[in-house]
């Protein structure tokens, strides 16, 4: 759990004195962990306590801004890499599925897209209540994951099911998730696309498009925390080259070929997540292009398909491409997968608010050479890089690719 980003959000309820518990051991494994309290939750436990355990400022009110630069609920979200919510209420779980988002908690839920795990406690009979089970049950259609309560005796003198799982369990749980996912992409050389190509016209005026490198850059990020090898090919320097890449600087699509065939041999997986010009020039002019009277008209030609190059080679590794779309996705996608040989394509709607160029989230459908499509949900460009790799991984594990290839 080293480094690992835990935000705890810690709901109202007599449980919380197991959260300070759970704050402790997530610190005591490794974690960074920063705490949320509910105005109730202040009732049983003081924040300077899970102040003191956490060694973070803890965060009780929306307006209450401590850093300037940033906007707390936004800052947190978007920092967290795990969000869990224990103990959870009935009325943060009926908040959340009903899309309210009235204090610092429920705001910060609604703006995380990393993953939410929700640890209930409650009085059985409340737990049992037709709103909370539908409540839940919304909520898990959402894809946020549940810690179920414990049966024993509770706070309130009842015997049932509604006893917050104890910080030791919640620990190795959370252990166990991260576990999984480093170091699986471990001896795998991944080399990934990135950002726009730039098309020459002159020595001052280029052809290029809206691709920022986020998308590449969040892959190669999260394959390195996995254990990959990474070589990033792009012609983005606005970035920072994620620690531990080889970065291959390129300008144009044939520097992207170039460098592309030079080290794909060394690859066992290539993400084309580039958005590589389809036509560059005829000519490139040696001096600045003067204005004249009239249109100035510039032939086009060509640019190699680098993915459709790829996908030709008897050695091709495991080949992941990109469809950035306006219409017919579904079509387009399945189309690009079959001609282009590829073994799995990541297609964006570029049209859809939050998702495709710049932003720092996307919206993707993965195309599987098994005929499986799936959609994912609006996730940060990072969330998106991290199921990507994951549904990378499984295929290789489940072998894929050579069943169909
Ligand atoms: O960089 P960001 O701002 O974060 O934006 C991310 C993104 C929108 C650029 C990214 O999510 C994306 O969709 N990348 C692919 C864009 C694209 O060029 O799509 P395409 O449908 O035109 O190309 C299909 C595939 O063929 C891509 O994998 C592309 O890299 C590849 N290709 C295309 C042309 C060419 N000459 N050679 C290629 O290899």
């Amino acid at each position: 759990m080293l480094n690992k980003n835990i935000l705890l959000c810690v709901t109202g309820g007599i449980a919380v004195y197991k959260a300070a518990a759970l704050t402790s051991k997530l610190v005591q494994a490794g974690a960074k962990v920063k705490v949320i309290m509910s105005k109730s939750a202040c009732q049983f436990v003081t924040p300077l306590t899970f102040q003191a355990l956490s060694r973070n400022d803890v965060y009780t009110d929306t307006f209450d801004e401590k850093h300037p630069e940033v906007i707390a609920h936004i800052d947190l979200a978007d920092w967290a890499d795990l969000v869990l919510v224990a103990p959870a209420t009935a009325n943060v779980i009926g908040k959340l599925a009903n899309g309210i988002a009235d204090d610092m908690i429920t705001t910060t839920l609604l703006a995380t897209t990393a993953p939410v795990w929700i640890a209930p406690a409650m009085n059985v009979h409340m737990y049992n209540h037709p709103a909370v089970i539908k409540n839940i049950e919304t909520l898990a259609g959402f894809g946020y994951q549940f810690v179920e309560p414990n049966e024993g005796y509770l706070a309130c003198g009842y015997v049932g099911k509604g006893r917050l799982e104890e910080p030791e369990k919640i620990v190795s749980l959370v252990t166990n998730y991260f576990q999984t996912q480093t170091n699986i992409l471990s001896g795998q050389t991944i080399l990934i696309t990135a950002g726009p190509t730039k098309e020459m016209i002159d020595p001052v005026r280029y052809l290029t498009n809206r691709s920022s490198g986020k998308m590449g850059y969040a892959l190669a990020e999260e394959a390195v925390k996995m254990g990959a090898k990474v070589i990033l090919v792009s012609s983005v320097d606005s970035l920072t080259t994620p620690k531990d890449v080889q970065f291959v600087k390129i300008t144009s699509a044939e520097d992207m070929y170039q460098a592309v065939m030079d080290n794909y041999q060394k690859a066992s997986i290539i993400i084309k997540s580039a958005a590589v010009a389809d036509y560059r020039p005829k000519e490139i002019s040696n001096q600045k292009l003067k204005k004249k009277d009239g249109n100035l008209i510039i032939e086009f030609e060509r640019t190699k398909d680098i993915l459709l190059e790829l996908g030709k080679k008897e050695d091709k590794p495991f080949l992941v491409g990109f469809a950035a779309e306006t219409e017919k996705i579904d079509e387009y996608a399945w189309s690009k997968l079959e001609r282009k040989n590829a073994d799995m394509i990541v297609a964006n709607d570029v049209t859809k608010a939050g998702a495709g160029f710049e932003g720092d989230t996307n919206i993707v459908t993965l195309y599987k050479k098994n005929h499986e499509k799936k959609e994912l949900p609006l996730l940060s460009k990072n969330q998106t890089a991290k199921e990507i790799l994951l549904e990378i991984y499984r295929d290789l594990k489940e072998g894929v690719k050579n069943a169909n290839s």
